[in-house]
């Protein structure tokens, strides 16, 4: 056989969320609501998906790889100018362009313990070292202990803003005391996956604002515009760090229709408010019935909400029966966090789902 290097060796298979027809074989239950994987479960703007189909006749032509009509766009959009916008196929490609490209074999990253698993998978196998600190009492980042932690081998910190699976964010206070101590050497990657769902509240630190050679800052079309299917999303930094990136980029990625799809979605700025507007009503929904019934969750600023049970057996016991119920949830012991269990806010039906599955099943929990 061929030898495996020992760090791909050591890594383990991504666990995804059941998908529902896993579901439908492991108990077949009468319906069935996906609240595992922080989809946008309103579906995705029609003009996205009309766009997407004007790529068809052209398929058989490479994509441009400079992506020139979709950065104009996302410029026109954003008021970033093209030459610091990076897309790539979601915002985990351009996570990993990042990670390929600007480390050293002995340098390490530093994040947190409880965040976005794709990109401590991505510095595992990209075999450079990974130091995760723990998260404050609270499920936060604490930026004082990243700062703390940062070393002349420090190439890189990932914060997650707001980060899942906590849902909790970092303040302006703290991401620019932060960023004042954070050396030039190290490059600092504000993740804003779910930025759509934080943007509203005063406090929170839109990294694109702030003019920083060593920021990079991700967004998505995966979440708020959900076109998690179609696979783009992009990076915002100094031109410098883009042109650099852009020699390592694979050059026909994101695919021709994930990008004509991605132009679409930014056509539609009412599906992005409807968007916004149910998880921040399923959100509060959720946090009314979950103090109703005493059980502790985290508030949220994306369009996920974490309960937090006693136990780990708790959890799974909850998890499990729920999904008899037909209500996929996930659980988070791969997060390191084993008695936690996420929920994504889902549409008005979804959440009926939740609420009568839970009444039904919540009284074992407390007896497991
Ligand atoms: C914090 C965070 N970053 C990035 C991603 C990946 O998103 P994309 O679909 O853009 O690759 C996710 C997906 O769950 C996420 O939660």
């Amino acid at each position: 056989m061929i030898p495996v290097p020992k760090h791909i060796q050591q890594l383990k298979p991504y666990v995804a969320g059941k998908t529902i027809e896993e579901v439908v074989a492991q108990y077949n239950p009468p319906r069935i609501s996906k609240l595992a994987s922080n989809e946008n479960r309103l579906g995705c703007s029609q003009k996205a998906n009309e766009a997407a189909l004007k790529a068809l006749p052209v398929i058989m032509n490479y994509p441009d790889p400079a992506c020139t009509l979709l950065r104009q766009k996302i410029s026109e959009k954003t008021g970033i100018p093209a030459e610091r916008i990076m897309p790539g196929s979601g915002s985990e490609g351009v996570m990993q362009l990042i990670i390929k490209t600007f480390f050293e074999p002995h340098e390490h990253a530093l994040t947190a313990s409880a965040t976005f698993i794709g990109f401590t998978v991505l510095i595992n196998s990209r075999g450079v070292g990974l130091r995760q600190l723990p998260l404050t009492a609270g499920y936060r980042f604490d930026t004082a202990a990243l700062a703390d932690a940062i070393t002349p081998d420090t190439r890189m910190v990932y914060i997650a803003n707001p980060n899942n699976p906590t849902g909790t964010y970092i303040t302006k206070t703290e991401f620019e005391a932060f960023m004042a101590r954070v050396p030039e050497h190290v490059m600092v990657i504000m993740d804003e996956a779910y930025y759509e769902f934080a943007a509203g509240l005063d406090d929170y630190p839109d990294a694109t604002r702030y003019d920083f050679d060593n920021l990079i800052t991700l967004r998505t079309f995966s979440k708020a515009y959900g076109l998690a299917g179609y696979r783009i999303g992009y990076g915002l930094a100094h031109p410098e760090i883009i042109k650099t990136l852009m020699k390592v980029k694979l050059p026909f990625e994101p695919s021709l229709p994930a990008q004509y799809a991605a132009m679409g979605a930014l056509e539609d700025d009412d599906f992005l408010r409807k968007t916004q507007h149910m998880v921040e009503s399923g959100r509060n929904r959720l946090y009314r019935f979950l103090t109703e019934k005493e059980v502790t969750f985290v508030p949220s600023a994306s369009n996920s909400v974490m309960m937090v049970f006693e136990t780990e057996e708790q959890a799974a016991h909850f998890t499990e029966e729920m999904l008899k119920k037909g209500v996929i949830l996930r659980r988070l012991p791969g997060f390191g966090l084993p008695n936690c269990v996420r929920v994504t806010v889902g549409l008005d039906a979804e959440m009926d789902h939740f609420e009568e599955a839970f009444e039904a099943v919540y009284e074992s929990v407390n007896q497991s």
